[in-house]
């Protein structure tokens, strides 16, 4: 496709499909594709610095998982593993914590926080059938499930390798949710553009409450407990947030479009958010759809 001044925007295949809930799990829609990550030891240092967000919200999410001494715990896509060790400490010397994720980068920087409780392996949600069944109490996503395409198998083989009585912690952004981070992205890319490609990925973000939880009840999960957590946090300035919003996205963030064009949008987003900048910072919201589903013993 091209655009003004000669940009051309790579848009990327539609490959991935989720569920589409109205009522019930009765239709499935395609959905613009998720590009793939670009991942690098860099952006996982980066990620590793700048993760703070999710590491608050993810720490609500395992206070609500009542997670006990002696449990074996699977932390699926663990990123650079701050939250595992954290939990680690939760099940202390008779417990153990497993922290997966794809990202070879990730994982390199996570296994410098192992020790005899806690162990780290290259592995994501495709993986999840080499794992026997009911040999976990606890399972959690930590920002990780709107990156996961086979939603459905992915909980279904949860279900599968965890304990009657076991739960799964999910904390993921929702569809529509509140940022003036992200309207600025979109202004800044139609000033450059035009337009805002409707296949260009900007938000991995698109479920609903009401569709996350007939995902995990149509995998057999009893719902315990399913909120909106408000939670916005202060970036130093607008390199900070961009740091954020790439290393957070696996490299994906502006991935679609050709460097010129992205070099362009970002030079306009740094001026845009350079507006919203207050003595604290400038304001990121962060707002989780939490869901915490039982296996039915
Ligand atoms: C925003 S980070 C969250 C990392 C970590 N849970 C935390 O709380 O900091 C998303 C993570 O999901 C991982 N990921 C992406 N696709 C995945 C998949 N299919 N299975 C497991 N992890 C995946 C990425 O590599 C990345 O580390």
């Amino acid at each position: 496709m091209m655009l003004r001044e000669g940009f051309f925007v790579k848009v990327r295949p539609a490959l991935l499909s989720i569920a589409c809930v109205t009522g019930s799990l009765s239709s499935i829609k395609a959905a613009a594709a998720l590009p793939p990550p670009r991942e690098s030891a860099e952006l996982a240092a980066q990620y590793d610095a700048v993760s703070t967000p999710q590491w608050i919200q993810g720490r609500k999410l395992i206070s609500l998982l009542s997670i006990q001494p002696g449990d074996s715990v699977l932390d699926l896509g663990c990123g650079t593993g701050r939250l595992a060790q954290y939990v680690a400490k939760l099940v202390g010397p008779q417990g153990t914590v497993l922290g997966i994720d794809p990202s070879v980068h990730r994982i390199a920087i996570a296994k410098r926080r192992e020790t005899a409780g806690l162990s780290f392996q290259v592995a994501g949600s495709d993986n999840l059938a080499s794992f026997a069944s009911a040999s976990f109490d606890r399972v959690y996503l930590n920002y990780v499930f709107h990156w996961i395409d086979n939603k459905e198998e992915t909980l279904r083989q949860i279900h599968r390798i965890l304990k009657p009585g076991g739960r799964i912690g999910i904390s993921t952004g929702y569809r529509n949710q509140p940022s003036r981070v992200r309207e600025r992205i979109r202004e800044s890319i139609r000033e450059v553009l035009g337009e805002v490609p409707p296949d260009l990925f900007l938000s991995p973000f698109r479920m609903t409450r009401k569709e996350l939880r007939a995902l995990a009840e149509q995998a057999g999960f009893r719902i315990v407990d399913l909120q909106i957590l408000p939670f916005s946090d202060y970036a130093k300035d607008p390199e900070e947030v961009i740091a954020f919003l790439s290393a957070s996205s696996s490299g994906r963030f502006l991935s679609g479009v050709d460097e010129p064009s992205r070099e362009r949008i970002l030079s306009v987003l740094k001026r845009k958010l350079r507006k919203l900048q207050t003595n604290r910072g400038i304001q990121m919201e962060h707002p989780a759809m939490l869901l915490v589903g039982e296996k039915p013993r």
